[in-house]
């Protein structure tokens, strides 16, 4: 198993509760906050920050140093309340400088965060480059007349196959690989979608992870034990599960605006913005040529600025008479990997595989 994963598996596991499901939306945003300081051994810096954060927080750092847990704490997967690496008393200071920065200059908006300096490095680099910059990125012409949002959707559900072939799939049993950044670590997946429910199963050798959304609850296991959840990682769970080959997007956002037209990867892409009804504001892209829905790009904020969350989907494909990103790409801080999808069974899912364990 990789790295990153078993960590982040751990990091998740700290302070494990019986039966933890996350009631969305409405309790995500009632509950009330435990703080860092609470529930944590050797805080000093990060007391009144939620609890929840600490695990995006610190992969925030990771990621934006570049570096592995190690490099602040004893270890990489143990013991990460104990000082003695200078490291970790280095990462306080910056942490209260990165504050007091937006604070004293930038009216206390998260405008500087640690890779605002970093930038993937360990040390930052003081000194301008003294080769020529590379070429801007330039946006492609801005059309005329605005595509409309329907007519973006329309596009999306015709590359998908069609309103017909769409209403043929009651539910979806797929058959994956999770493929790790190395290329070569895989793990087989099996995902059931029915209904905006969902379930997959993810085999690290004898240890299964559950990810369960049944309508209302979320919740995490791993073998028979729940994992603790994130509201965040909750939200997302429920997301992707809305979102699977569903060209019907304004059910599941308040809120959708074609923002401009952009290039990703040389391809010209619509942006639109989608704003859930809590007032959440996603990003979706669209390929201009194909029509496919190519990205989608959500954040939480932090004590130390946004935590990002993506997903591209790419190589669709027909997949039980729909066309389906056979490859998607999950990436945040510090964690990504690829989701390969090998089979899919349609309208053979049972209601019961969305029932929590008891
Ligand atoms: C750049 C330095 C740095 C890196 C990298 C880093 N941490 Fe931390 N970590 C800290 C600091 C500093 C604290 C204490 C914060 C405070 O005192 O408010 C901390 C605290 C923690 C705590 C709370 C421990 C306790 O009970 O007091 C956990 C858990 C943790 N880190 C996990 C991780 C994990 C997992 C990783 C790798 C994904 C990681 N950290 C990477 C600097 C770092
Ligand atoms: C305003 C710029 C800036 C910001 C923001 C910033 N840093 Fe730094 N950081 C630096 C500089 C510059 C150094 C190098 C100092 C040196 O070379 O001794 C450094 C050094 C460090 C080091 C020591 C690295 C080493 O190998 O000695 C750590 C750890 C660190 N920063 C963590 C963080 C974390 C975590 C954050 C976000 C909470 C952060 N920094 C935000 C500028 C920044």
């Amino acid at each position: 198993m990789k790295l990153k994963i078993k960590l982040l598996i751990i990091v998740l596991t700290v302070g494990v509760i019986a039966a933890f499901a996350i009631r969305l939306p409405s309790a995500t945003a009632q509950t009330q906050t435990v703080t860092a300081g609470q529930k944590f051994k050797n805080i000093k810096v990060l007391n009144d920050m939620p609890a929840d954060q600490m695990g995006q927080v610190m992969n925030i750092m990771s990621a934006s140093l570049g570096v592995d847990c190690k490099m602040c704490h004893v270890s990489n997967d143990k013991d990460f309340e104990k000082d003695g690496i200078d490291h970790k008393d280095i990462a306080r200071k910056m942490i209260k400088m990165t504050w007091e920065l937006n604070k004293t200059y930038f009216e206390g908006k998260p405008e500087v965060s640690c890779n605002t300096c970093h930038n993937g490095h360990e040390r930052p680099v003081a000194l301008p480059s003294l080769l020529p910059p590379p070429p801007p990125v330039e946006r492609p012409k801005q059309p005329a007349v605005k595509p409309t949002v329907d007519e973006i959707l329309a596009k999306y559900e015709t590359a998908l196959g069609g309103k017909d072939s769409l209403a043929k799939v009651k539910s979806r049993h797929i058959k994956a690989n999770r493929v790790e950044p190395d290329g070569k670590t895989v793990e087989p997946e099996e995902i059931w979608l029915k209904g905006g429910k969902y379930r997959s199963e993810t085999k690290y050798a004898d240890y299964v992870v559950t990810e369960l959304y049944d309508g209302k609850d979320a919740l995490k296991l791993g073998n028979t034990e729940a994992i603790e959840l994130k509201a965040f990682e909750a939200e997302q769970m429920k997301r992707d599960a809305q979102i699977f080959a569903n060209p019907d997007l304004k059910s599941v956002y308040a809120k959708l605006d074609f923002r401009f037209l952009n290039r990703i990867d040389g391809r010209e892409v619509y942006m639109v913005t989608a704003t859930t009804a809590d007032n959440r504001r996603e990003q979706l892209v669209f390929d201009v040529l194909t029509g496919q829905l190519v990205r989608r790009v959500a954040s939480a904020m932090t004590v130390i600025g946004q935590f990002q969350y993506q997903v591209d989907y790419s190589d669709y494909k027909d997949l039980g008479g729909v066309k389906l990103p056979a490859s998607t790409r999950f990436a945040m801080p510090g964690i990504t990997w690829t989701r390969k999808i090998t089979e899919v069974k349609i309208n053979t899912v049972d209601d019961a595989k969305f029932t929590a364990p008891k």
